[in-house]
C-alpha cells in the first residue's frame, strides 16, 4: 500500500516537472501582498464601484476615477500621454492600468505611495486631478441618501468618515484581477501558442522576464529600461534622494499591454512597435524578433477582464 502511494506520488512529480519544462514561464501565482480588509463584502464592493464611477468626488463634479482609468483599456487612460484632470489640467504622469494591485508593494511610478487604501487621497485632493478636499467630499456624500444609507449599512456607524471612503474605493480597485489571458490558457494546456508567439515567449524569457516577471509580468523593483531621462521627472530619486535612483521607475505590468497605451511613465511612446524599436536597439533584436515579441505580448490580453460587466459603470440603487 505504502509503495503504491509512493509510486503515484512519483508519477505525479514527473508529470509536474514535465509541464514545468514545457512551459518555462509557468510560475505559481504568488500570495497577494495586500489582504482583503475586514469590511470586504459584496455590498462594499458595489459601493466602491459606484464611487469609482461618480464625479461627485471631484470639486466641480466633472471628473471621476474612471475619467482617467477606463475599464476597456485595463483602467489606463489612452487619449492623453499624461493624465487629464479637472479644468482640463494636465498632470505630469501617464495614468497606469489598475490590474492585480493586490500584488504591488508600492504604488505610483516612483513608488511614493505605500498603501493602496491611502492612495486614493492623492487623486481626490490633487489640484490637477479631482481638486477636492476630504471635508467637502464627506459632506457631499453625507447629504446623498443613497451613499448615507450604503455607508451605514456596511460600516455600521453613523456619519461617513475618511477611512470608510478609502476602504470602499480600495474594495473595488483590489478586485481588478486579470489572470485569464490567452497566455494563461496556454499555461493551463487549454490552447497552444502559434510558432510566432512561442518564439516571442522564448525571447521574452531571455530579455524581459527578469524585470517583467511572469505570472504578474511586473516586479516590485525600480529599474531603468534605458529611455532618455527628462529633468522634470527623476522617478524613484524623487522619493529616496539617492543618485543611484535617478531615472528609475517601477516596473509596470505587461498584462493587457496592447490595450493600455500610451507607454512609459510619461506616455512618450504610442505603440508597442515604438516600444520594441527602443528595446530592439538596446538588445540588438531583429525586426522579426521584435514582431515575435509583440505577438507574445498580445497573448497577455484578457478579454474577460476588459469586458467584465462587474467592472463597468455602476450606481447604487435607491
Ligand atoms: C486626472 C487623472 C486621474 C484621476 C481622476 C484618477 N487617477 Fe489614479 N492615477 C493617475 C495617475 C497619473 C497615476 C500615476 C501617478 C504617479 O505615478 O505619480 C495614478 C495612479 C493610481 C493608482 C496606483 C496604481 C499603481 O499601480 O501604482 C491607483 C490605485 C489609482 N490611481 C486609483 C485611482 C482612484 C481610486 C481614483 C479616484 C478616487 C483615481 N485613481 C483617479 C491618474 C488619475
Ligand atoms: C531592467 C528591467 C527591464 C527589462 C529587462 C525590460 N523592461 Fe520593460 N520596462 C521597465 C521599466 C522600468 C519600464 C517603465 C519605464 C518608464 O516608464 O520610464 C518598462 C516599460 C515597459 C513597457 C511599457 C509599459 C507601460 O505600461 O507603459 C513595455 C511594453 C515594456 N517595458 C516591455 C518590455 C519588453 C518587451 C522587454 C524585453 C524586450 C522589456 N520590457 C525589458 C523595465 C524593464
Amino acid at each position: 500500500m505504502a509503495n503504491k502511494i509512493l509510486f503515484i506520488l512519483f508519477i505525479g512529480l514527473v508529470l509536474i516537472s514535465f509541464t514545468w519544462n514545457r512551459n518555462h514561464l509557468v510560475q505559481k501565482w504568488p500570495s497577494p501582498i495586500h489582504p482583503k480588509t475586514a469590511f470586504a463584502s459584496e455590498s462594499s464592493l458595489e459601493l466602491g464601484r459606484a464611487l469609482f464611477y461618480d464625479p461627485i468626488l471631484s470639486a466641480d463634479s466633472s471628473i471621476s476615477c474612471a475619467s482617467c482609468h477606463l475599464s476597456y483599456t485595463a483602467f489606463a487612460h489612452v487619449d492623453h500621454p499624461t493624465s487629464h484632470g479637472i479644468g482640463d489640467k494636465i498632470g505630469k504622469r501617464n495614468a497606469p492600468s489598475l490590474v492585480n494591485l493586490a500584488w504591488r508593494q508600492q504604488f505610483h511610478w516612483d513608488g511614493g505611495v505605500l498603501s493602496l487604501t491611502g492612495q486614493a487621497v492623492n487623486p481626490l485632493t490633487h489640484p490637477d486631478e479631482m481638486g477636492n478636499s476630504l471635508e467637502v467630499i464627506l459632506k457631499k456624500l453625507q447629504e446623498n441618501d443613497r451613499y448615507r444609507k450604503a455607508f451605514k449599512l456596511i460600516y455600521q456607524e453613523e456619519g461617513i468618515q475618511t477611512w470608510m471612503l478609502l476602504d470602499a474605493l480600495q474594495q473595488f480597485t483590489i478586485s481588478l484581477v486579470s489572470k485569464n489571458s490567452f497566455y494563461d490558457k496556454v499555461m493551463q494546456n487549454q490552447v497552444n501558442f502559434s510558432t510566432q508567439q512561442a518564439n516571442g515567449m522564448t525571447l521574452f524569457e531571455q530579455h524581459c522576464n527578469r524585470c517583467h516577471t511572469a505570472p504578474l509580468f511586473f516586479s516590485n523593483r525600480f529599474e531603468s529600461n534605458g529611455i532618455q531621462i527628462d529633468s522634470t521627472d527623476m522617478g524613484r530619486f524623487e522619493i529616496t534622494g539617492l543618485n543611484a535612483d535617478i531615472g528609475k521607475f517601477r516596473v509596470p505590468t505587461l498584462r493587457n499591454i496592447s490595450h493600455s497605451f500610451p507607454y512609459m511613465h510619461d506616455g512618450r511612446m504610442k505603440t508597442l512597435k515604438e516600444v520594441l524599436a527602443h528595446y530592439g536597439k538596446q538588445l540588438h533584436l531583429s525586426d522579426i524578433q521584435q514582431k515575435d515579441l509583440i505577438a507574445f505580448l498580445k497573448t497577455l490580453t484578457d478579454t474577460n477582464f476588459l469586458m467584465n460587466p462587474q467592472f463597468q459603470y455602476h450606481t447604487l440603487n435607491q
